[in-house]
């Protein structure tokens, strides 16, 4: 298939472009590099731009008989959205509508959608399934799910069928050692823990430790970044054969606290880095963990990289290469 890749430079993106072009797809990357890098784009040809540029998109569009659409540029941070809600709704939700638009003007009918836990909001039970009520308790998290709605009514009027993967908490790296985490600022668990056993920081620490939890620490559910991107690909074959819009939740369904998560990273870098115990952050659930079985069933999907020994690995070797060259970024 003939695929665009929008985002395709940063972390989730580079990854799927990967896949990908190594599973015999053509893959283009359309970035504006304000959060990837070019140089994490190792496959297929790289657009620089921007979703809002509605020119570009009609061009690319008309050039290209593309068969689908993956869309990874988002801005992720949940506290930057609650202190700059415009610049989300506007990347987020007006920028991704101009991407759409555009789609539907072409007769591009399939699009893969990078959807968020933050759309469940405080969880009411775990795991989550799809049935949970979404009731965001973010700009970053109604941004997501204001594009869920947009894409059920665009099915309806225009017949653009989609797939929407509600990630839990995205992790790891590629296994051979040629991508990984790149964000800055970085804001998630596992690259700042593997950041202080590098030396790059001097510790780590952890937010809150009074949770409801069996350790006092926050619960999450980490998925493999492969495994991740391999149901992009289900969701974008589902499409291809004719299937119906969907979303899916998307985890491994296993929760692990931050202090389990600095343990298997103290074990498998062989580093006992500093941790120290700090205040809860703001709009931290305790526990938030994925029921992936309709994903499972559904689309045939079962993740190759479920436990976190392998994850925190890849992660490890990514971190070791980037801390050597990545030095001040
Ligand atoms: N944490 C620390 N110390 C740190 C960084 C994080 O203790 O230095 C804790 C957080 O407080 C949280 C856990 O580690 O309890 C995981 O935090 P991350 O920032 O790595 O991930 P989140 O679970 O907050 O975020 C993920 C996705 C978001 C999504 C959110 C839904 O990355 O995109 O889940 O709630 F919005």
């Amino acid at each position: 298939m003939k695929v665009l890749v929008v985002g395709g430079a940063g972390y989730i993106g580079s990854h799927m472009v990967k896949m990908l072009s190594k599973a015999g797809h053509d893959v283009s990357t359309l970035d504006n590099l304000s959060n990837g890098y070019k140089d994490a784009v190792k496959y297929g040809k790289f657009i620089e731009g921007d979703i809002a540029d509605a020119g570009l998109l009609n061009r690319l569009f008309n050039e290209n008989g593309f068969d689908g659409v993956m869309h990874f540029a988002s801005y992720i941070q949940v506290g930057e959205s609650v202190e700059k809600p415009a610049m989300y709704y506007r990347n987020n939700v007006s920028n991704t509508q101009i991407l759409l638009d555009a789609m539907v003007k072409h007769k591009i009918r399939h699009f893969i959608f990078s959807s968020t836990a933050a759309t469940f909001g405080e969880p009411e039970y775990t795991p989550v399934d799809e049935n949970h009520p979404q009731k965001p308790i973010n700009p970053y998290g109604h941004s997501k799910l204001m594009v869920e709605q947009i894409l059920a009514d665009f099915d309806h009027a225009y017949g653009l069928k989609s797939v929407s993967l509600r990630y839990f908490n995205a992790a790891g790296a590629d296994p051979e050692g040629e991508l990984g985490e790149r964000h800055i600022p970085e804001t998630h668990l596992l690259p700042l823990v593997l950041q202080a056993a590098s030396g790059r920081r001097d510790s780590i620490m952890i937010f809150g430790t009074d949770y409801d939890t069996p350790d006092g620490t926050c619960v999450r559910d980490y998925i493999h970044i492969n495994d991740l991107c391999s149901a992009h690909l289900l969701g974008l074959e589902h499409l291809a054969a004719g299937g119906d819009s969907r979303a899916y939740n998307m985890g491994n369904g296993q929760g692990y606290s931050i202090k389990e998560v600095i343990d298997v990273a103290k074990k498998v870098t062989g580093v006992d880095f500093a941790v120290k115990l700090g205040e809860r952050r703001e709009g931290d659930p305790a526990r938030l963990v994925a029921d992936a079985s309709l994903l499972q069933k559904e689309l045939g999907w079962k993740p190759e990289y479920a436990d976190l020994e392998t994850i925190v690995r890849h992660a490890w070797a990514w971190e070791e290469k980037y801390s050597e060259w990545g030095k001040g970024s």
